[in-house]
């Protein structure tokens, strides 16, 4: 639980997600932008659901459009956006360009999105979802992680959860969503203890990057249980429900950095960080890297202080 905290008024597990934001922020136009996000993800959730998949792709009827199911959450996280009335920019992984929402800049936020993280993976059934970060005003190069005043993402598996992370507001918190379509709280996590699980992202990069062998090596010698989906969203979630774990991405000559600075590693660096884990690159924490291109890729790792300490010590002799 929280430590030293008392003066924040502590939210209880079955508020509402309306509720537990009036306690997380006194901010009106960022509870407005939550809210509004989380009815994106009710329809996306259930788009992503009654999908129709052949060959890879997977897609859904929306009005009169035909649209694979990463598109068409590209386009309500946008129209969410817009309907918010407090987002002054936005981009996301399918529109690096940054769109104007029509928000003040002044009280208002630009948010930057992976509208379907997975989307290779929604054929197959497996746990896909949108990640998203809240930056203040209207900057989302220039700025880094740290800045974020929000971060979230949707998690559809089996059931669809929101996961929140407020900056100010301790811990990382889930919602899940009810049949009703309401969002309700289920869980907090303050803090990610040891425990031997590794999710080891881009393997094919130990052919030539001989520490990250290492690393891996030694994850399966100490007898560490391996959950890997090929999906960051589950990937990272199962460290922040479990409270335990790494997650790694690292890079090499041959294999190079994937994954997205400010659509993806940034804001799941947020809700890893506030549930009371650890990020790096390799050598510093990934909510300390200057964002200087909306197309910025990065290594990552995500887990415990321990597991980032022994990332950093492997890969580059010190942390
Ligand atoms: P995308 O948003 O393009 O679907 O990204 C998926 C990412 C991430 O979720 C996962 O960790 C990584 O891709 C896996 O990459 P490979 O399949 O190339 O190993
Ligand atoms: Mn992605
Ligand atoms: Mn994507
Ligand atoms: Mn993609």
């Amino acid at each position: 639980k929280a430590k030293g905290v008392s003066h924040i008024t502590r939210c209880e597990i079955g508020d509402s997600l309306e509720e537990f934001l009036t306690k997380a922020t006194p901010d009106k136009g960022l509870i407005r932008l939550l809210m509004s996000m989380g009815e994106a993800l009710r329809t996306i959730s259930f788009k992503v659901k009654t999908a129709s998949c052949g060959g890879t792709q997977c897609v859904n009827s929306f009005g009169d459009e035909q649209l694979a199911v990463d598109l068409l959450a590209n386009k309500l996280l946008f129209e969410a956006l817009e309907y918010s009335h407090v987002c002054k920019y936005a981009c996301s992984e399918e529109n690096p360009e940054l769109l104007d929402m029509g928000g003040p800049v002044e009280g208002g936020f630009s948010v930057a999105f992976d509208p379907l993280d997975g989307s290779s993976i929604v054929d197959t059934n497996f746990t896909v979802g949108t990640i998203f970060g809240v930056w203040p005003g209207d900057k989302l190069t220039g700025v880094s992680g740290r800045d974020q005043v929000a971060a979230a993402m949707g998690v559809m598996g089996p059931r669809t959860t929101y996961v929140i992370a407020v900056k100010g507001f301790p811990g990382t918190h889930e919602f899940l969503l009810l049949d009703e379509g309401k969002w309700q709280h289920v869980k907090e996590t303050t803090e990610i203890g040891e425990g031997k699980l590794f999710s080891p992202g881009n393997l094919r990069a130990t052919a030539d990057n001989p520490n990250y062998d290492k690393l891996i090596n030694y994850y399966v010698t100490e007898k560490y249980t391996l959950r890997y989906t090929g999906g960051m969203v589950p990937d990272v979630n199962q460290i922040i429900v479990k409270e335990k774990g790494i997650f790694t991405n690292v890079a090499s000559p041959s294999a190079k950095a994937k994954l997205r600075l400010l659509f993806e590693v940034a804001p799941l660096g947020l809700l890893i960080e506030n549930a009371g884990g650890y990020s790096t690159d390799g050598q510093q924490s990934v909510l300390d890297k200057v964002i200087t291109n909306v197309d910025d890729r990065t290594q990552v790792a995500y887990g415990s202080k321990n597991e980032i300490i022994r990332v950093e010590e492997t890969l580059y002799g010190s942390s």
